[in-house]
């Protein structure tokens, strides 16, 4: 270890935090908060007390053991050592335990009329190429091809032009790109941009179910907790531009035998699509073969302002209902110590 010794400071006295001395089960939740509570950022402050809050009472409530303590810290620094650029064990982790979700559905509320948003998962890259409309994102001979038309309209059936579409979807065997070793380029997966009408639409492959990376720590507690790994058959889709709330969603396969049981509780109802086969008239329009899979849908996007105002006052519920005096501060809340 090197670098230079931070400055040592002496105890405070008076109104700063009080001599951490003879801290027992039941006061060292307080004072492990009041001295995290020394930072100008409120919000800091408020996350850290309520983190530590729940950690003391998880240990509390569990009369929590040093073998399951260490057990825990092992299974962390497992998914730290098996994550790298292309598999992120810790999003997975929060996948399997709904916190993903619960986080995406808390910040993204869509109302009536908005496509609901679903879970990003660990396997979106920044590498996608940009493809032209009618372009085919798959370079897999073995999958079933699939032409899919979509737009992307605003909750008053307006089309959105210029909306940048990140598409990403398994090969035929149930892995994207990044989970082959021998990846040279990225496939399976592409970015493309709505036109004037807000359509986009490219060639793909119909989505198959798949496994979850389970060669992990994750995949080893999912065994554990006797829970299958399986996400059932979907497409990625991710919309951006300025001014809009960005979308994450995916869209599922009605029938899929893992519809209602996904290992990352991503699937909603509106979410659930039946594909469709391209008939002449479309083959000859998209230029593709007649008799292969069709995937057609609407996405709807809601402007920044509306999901802010709807993302406040469901919040400003959320906390009235739990009794908590908190404010709003850039849209999060704060301890009201006003
Ligand atoms: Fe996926």
């Amino acid at each position: 270890m090197s670098g230079e010794q931070p400055e040592r400071t002496t105890s405070r006295t008076g109104s700063g935090p009080p001599a951490l001395l003879d801290l027992t089960i039941d006061n060292i939740t307080p004072n492990t908060i009041r001295i995290n509570s020394q930072s100008d950022n409120a919000r800091l402050t408020y996350l850290m007390a309520r983190l530590v809050t729940h950690l003391h009472d998880f240990a509390r409530e569990t009369r929590l053991s040093t073998a399951e303590w260490t057990a825990a810290i092992n299974f962390l620094i497992g998914c730290g050592q098996i994550s790298s650029d292309v598999r992120n064990e810790f999003i997975l982790l929060s996948d399997v335990l709904g916190l993903s979700l619960l986080v995406d559905n808390i910040n993204h509320p869509k109302p009536p009329g908005g496509t609901e948003g679903s879970v990003l998962g660990p396997f979106h890259t920044h590498d996608a190429p940009v493809l032209p409309n009618g372009s085919s994102m798959t370079s897999d001979p073995a999958g079933e091809p699939m032409l899919a038309v979509c737009t992307v309209k605003d909750t008053h059936g307006r089309a959105i032009p210029g909306v940048t579409v990140d598409i990403w979807e398994t090969d035929s065997s149930g892995h994207y790109d990044v989970q082959h070793a021998d990846r040279d380029a990225p496939s399976e997966r592409c970015v493309m941009v709505s036109d004037e009408q807000g359509r986009f639409w490219f060639r793909g492959l119909k989505p198959v179910s798949y496994p979850i990376p389970h060669d992990g720590p994750v995949g080893k507690l999912l065994q554990l907790l006797n829970r299958h790994c399986w996400r059932p058959a979907h497409v990625h889709f991710m919309f951006g531009k300025d001014g809009w709330d960005r979308l994450i969603t995916a869209l599922y396969l009605r029938g899929d035998p893992y519809e209602t049981s996904d290992a990352v509780f991503g699937v909603k109802k509106s979410l659930v699509i039946d594909l469709d086969k391209v008939d002449k008239e479309t083959a000859k329009e998209y230029g593709v073969e007649e008799g292969i899979w069709l995937l057609k849908h609407d996405f709807v996007l809601t402007t920044q302002e509306e999901t802010e105002k709807l993302r406040d006052q469901l919040a400003t519920e959320a906390l009235q209902k739990l009794g908590l005096n908190l404010k709003l501060v850039d849209h999060l809340p704060v301890p009201d110590l006003d």
